[in-house]
Parts: C-alpha cells; sequence; structure tokens
C-alpha cells in the first residue's frame, strides 16, 4: 500500500489555516490534525503551553511544544501516512521555528536539531502558507486576548509573519504561499489548484 499524503496549513493566528484545512480533509476524505493537543498527552500539555498565567522560558515553550508534536507524529500522524490515508494538518514543525525560532529568539539551528529528534522522517509533502497581515488578523479573530500568544504584542506577531516567508522562500518546492486577503472562497480555489497537482 503507498503512503498517504501529508500537507500541512500554516499561518499567524487568524489568518484563515484551521477552516481551509478542515475544508481539504473533508473534501480529500483525508485525516484532519492540529497541533498543540491532539492526544491525550497534548491536551494536557496544550494547558501549559497556553496558559499565560504559568511564566516559562523560550525554551520551555519550545520543548514542550515538540513533546507534544513527537507524540502526536508517533502516535497519530506516522500510523495515519504508513496505512495510506492522507492527512492534513493545521500546523507543523514550521509553527515551531515561526513562534519560537523567528517569534520568540529561540535559536533556530538549534531548534532545527531538536525538531529532527520530534519527527524523524516525517516531513510534509507540502507546507501551505496562508499569508496575512497581523492587523488584517487580528480584526478577524474573535480575541479573548488570554492565552500566551494572543496576549504578544504586534511586533512579536510581524516576527512570526516574515519568519514563515523566509521558511517560505529557502524551499520554494515544498512551499506553497497564498494570499491571505482575499474572500475565504477564493483562497479555497488558490489552495486547490495547488492541491490537484499533488497525487492524491
Ligand atoms: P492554534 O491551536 O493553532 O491556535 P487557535 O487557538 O487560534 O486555534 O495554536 C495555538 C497557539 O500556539 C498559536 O498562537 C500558535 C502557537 N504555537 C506555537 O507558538 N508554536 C507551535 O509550534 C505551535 C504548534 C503552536
Amino acid at each position: 500500500m503507498s503512503r498517504g499524503l501529508f500537507v500541512v496549513f500554516e499561518g499567524i493566528d487568524g489568518c484563515g489555516k484551521s477552516t481551509q484545512a478542515r475544508r481539504v480533509a473533508r473534501d480529500r476524505d483525508a485525516r484532519f490534525v492540529f497541533e498543540p493537543g491532539d492526544t491525550p498527552v497534548g491536551i494536557d500539555l496544550r494547558r501549559w503551553i497556553l496558559d499565560a498565567a504559568t511564566p516559562m522560558t523560550p525554551a520551555t515553550e519550545a520543548l514542550l511544544l515538540l513533546a507534544d508534536r513527537a507524540h502526536h507524529v508517533h502516535s497519530v500522524i506516522e500510523p495515519a501516512l504508513a496505512s495510506g490515508r492522507s492527512v492534513v494538518a493545521d500546523r507543523f514543525y514550521a509553527s515551531t521555528l515561526a513562534y519560537q525560532g523567528y517569534g520568540r529568539g529561540v535559536d533556530l539551528d538549534e531548534l532545527r536539531a531538536a525538531t529532527d529528534l520530534a519527527i524523524g522522517d516525517c516531513r510534509p509533502d507540502l507546507t501551505v502558507l496562508i499569508d496575512l497581515a497581523p492587523n488584517l488578523a487580528l480584526e478577524r479573530e474573535a480575541r479573548d486576548e488570554s492565552d500566551r500568544f494572543e496576549i504578544a504584542d504586534a511586533r512579536f506577531h510581524d516576527r512570526v509573519r516574515q519568519g514563515y516567508l523566509e521558511l517560505a522562500g529557502e524551499d520554494v518546492d515544498g512551499w506553497f504561499v497564498v494570499d491571505g486577503a482575499p474572500s475565504v472562497r477564493e483562497v479555497a480555489a488558490v489552495i486547490d489548484q495547488r492541491l490537484a497537482e499533488l497525487p492524491w
């Protein structure tokens, strides 16, 4: 049996990636997954990761996210792909490079090495970046301004956005960048055109 396809959606909070990822998973009969917090272990980790009332260093934050990811890959993503099922993810390793690396300032080489430990050979076939300016994303999200990332300032979200664009620029075959400003329907059409090139 051939291995399933692994497609990841990335972008800043409020860019519309969750809507698009869920839609694509449904249309393609793929397994929808998300990070952080998509396993029983991950639910507990997500609580700590997002809890703004518990101060932690950027390294601690990164390692909790990577622990969540390592467990997610091992217990959900890899078994699905190995069984021939495609997987569509709402966030994966690039979130950690963008948020903890570019956003928080954790050393990128060290993060990449730790990411290798967490995910092994489980690499996306394609990463779709929905690019949107933070002020537009902010308008879209019904924010309660309460979690660790929602309370970060605008410059943080700008660095995350630029980080994503840099990562996409380093690997043009592995990434597809789509402008998130148009309507959900228009963004969906652009994404679907690119996804139609993959061997589903
Ligand atoms: P997510 O669940 O996608 O956001 P939402 O609650 O809006 O659905 O992600 C929660 C937060 O975690 C988000 O602000 C981004 C952050 N995050 C990181 O900083 N690094 C990571 O590696 C991941 C997976 C998420």
